[in-house]
């Protein structure tokens, strides 16, 4: 059986073009989940995976917000963004105000810092100053056009002010004009030197300094619930993507795709569970749950089956159904030999030779499993009719079974138990086993004469006398000496046309393949 590394690589050499399983394998293979997202990528024309992948594997918070919008367009999302990641004063007003923070307080703390509307300074002061209070007195005649006025409690506001230290007509009384005339900075100093609370300090330094969004979180801090403005002004001071992330997930609690992508992007979470959560995240993206399943399965778990139905997924070659049918109708035969890279190169290169050749009815010698006829099939080499001969009866039953769609197909392909050397080639009459366990004699007349075991076959020379002339004859044989099974290798194409004489050879040729090297023939005798 072919461990999932090889059977990933034997479908990248069968299918190279396929970029899908080229990802697939990365996935597997290398445990690289970003290419499981390249593999989705091939599938679906949708941004969101893209955003999905970023998200999850780069902690780009941009990425998830726009991911976020995409598919759900929560109102408050891109709030807590600007609030968090871009430290946008506005945000985080209109933000409070949806969250039914005291909303007074909200409009007119964003009143003074950011629209600079000193009359809103005085609304706060209103929350918290006894409503008689004779400053308050003061500042809603000043700010408030409709309210009658005193003389004499102005005076008295006055005397207040000259009793709190401000020199009202000596060295504060510029600033107590200009508060008068309401500008916005000297209507909080003034209050400031008035009332001594932090908070007006606060907003004097975040018109006069800079870093005004420190100050705004100070001034919520003091005058807001603190814990909601505590989460944020965190997050959003904080450089580590869980803490800056924390509102937003406390927010979501309870919606499935905040938890996946928590977990996901976890730093104190095993890699397994980054990967499971990430990997559920973009089963909701695209829709395809079962199939992300069966990514989990062979990427995490090595689950054979459900790296078959990824191979489906990724591949639409049939090859997939017929090794998952072998595996599980000759549990004891093993295809890795007929598979083998060197295998599937020699055959590919063989395939490749032929494409405009007139193959007609085809005689396979020691054809084996008959991986060669199924690529034939697979690639479209069109031939009448193939009989593989091979002396070890267990062939037919593999080489019928890897090739039953063509079996089925009137013996488009058929598979007899014989040794090469004992039959006839023009014609050739031989006795077949059918499927009920009867047999059937045939005489057929063979245009093409394939071995690809050249290399395997005891006394070559006998067999190659008893090949008739003018058929077509591909052979294929190798230097691959250390193999025991190897009795008739060559050691170069020199030595392989020798053994091999032909009249009119259509192609020769050697395939290095590493650890040796393949020779093929193709001509007439
Ligand atoms: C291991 S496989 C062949 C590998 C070869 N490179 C290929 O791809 O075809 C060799 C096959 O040759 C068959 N074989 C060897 N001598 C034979 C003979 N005289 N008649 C029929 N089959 C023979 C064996 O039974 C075996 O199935």
């Amino acid at each position: 059986m072919l461990n999932s590394i090889e059977l990933l690589d034997r479908f990248e050499i069968l299918e190279p073009e396929n970029l899908a399983l080229r990802h697939l394998r990365r996935c597997i293979v290398d445990k690289d989940v970003r290419s499981v997202f390249k593999v989705f990528q091939h599938f679906h024309s949708n941004d969101n995976i893209q955003l999905a992948e970023t998200a999850c594997l780069d902690l780009n918070a941009y990425a998830f917000f726009k991911l976020e919008e995409n598919m759900f367009g929560s109102e408050d999302m891109p709030l807590l963004k600007k609030i968090i990641w871009q430290q946008n004063p506005w945000a985080i007003f209109t933000y409070l105000a949806n969250q039914n923070v005291d909303p007074m307080i909200v409009k007119n703390i964003k009143g003074i810092m950011l629209l600079d509307k000193p009359k809103c300074l005085i609304k706060l002061l209103e929350r918290q100053l006894p409503e008689d209070d004779l400053g308050l007195y003061f500042f809603t005649r000043l700010f408030y056009d409709s309210q009658t006025y005193d003389v004499r409690k102005i005076h008295e506001c006055y005397k207040l002010f000259i009793s709190k230290g401000i020199d009202i007509f000596g060295k504060d009384e510029k600033m107590f004009i200009s508060m008068l005339n309401k500008v916005p900075l000297n209507v909080v100093k003034f209050c400031y030197r008035l009332y001594n609370k932090p908070w007006l300090d606060d907003i004097r330094k975040s018109m006069v300094l800079e870093d005004k969004i420190h100050y705004v979180w100070k001034v919520c801090e003091e005058l807001l619930s603190p814990d909601i403005i505590k989460e944020l002004k965190i997050a959003s001071k904080n450089k580590f993507f869980g803490m800056k992330m924390k509102p937003v997930f406390n927010r979501y609690n309870g919606n499935n795709f905040y938890k996946l992508y928590q977990k996901a992007t976890d730093s104190n979470a095993k890699d397994s569970v980054k990967i499971t959560n990430a990997l559920d995240m973009l089963g909701i993206v695209t829709g395809e749950t079962n199939i992300i399943n069966d990514v989990k399965g062979g990427l995490l778990y090595d689950n054979r089956e459900a790296l078959y139905n990824v191979v489906k997924y990724t591949s639409k070659d049939s090859l997939i159904d017929t090794l998952q049918r072998f595996e599980s109708e000759l549990p004891k035969v093993s295809l890795n030999d007929a598979f083998s890279r060197g295998q599937l190169f020699s055959k590919k290169w063989l395939v490749s030779k032929i494409k405009d050749l007139k193959l007609g009815t085809i005689i396979l010698c020691a054809g084996w499993h008959g991986s060669l006829i199924y690529l034939f099939n697979r690639e479209g080499i069109k031939f009448k009719q193939c009989f593989s001969f091979d002396m070890n009866p267990n062939c037919i039953k593999t080489s019928e079974l890897l090739n039953k769609e063509l079996v089925l197909k009137n013996w488009k392909f058929k598979a007899t138990h014989a040794d090469i050397l004992k039959i006839d080639y023009n014609p050739c009459v031989f006795k077949t086993e059918k499927a009920d366990g009867s047999t059937e004699t045939k005489e057929i007349k063979p245009n093409t004469i394939i071995n690809t075991s050249c290399e395997h076959i005891k006394n070559y020379d006998i067999w190659y006398n008893k090949l008739p002339k003018r058929k077509l004859i591909i052979l294929q044989s190798n230097n691959y000496y250390e193999q025991k099974e190897h009795i008739n290798c060559v050691k170069d194409i020199k030595e392989f046309k020798q053994s091999s004489p032909m009249s009119n050879i259509l192609f020769e040729g050697t395939l290095n393949l590493g650890m040796y090297k393949r020779f093929m023939l193709i001509g007439k005798k």
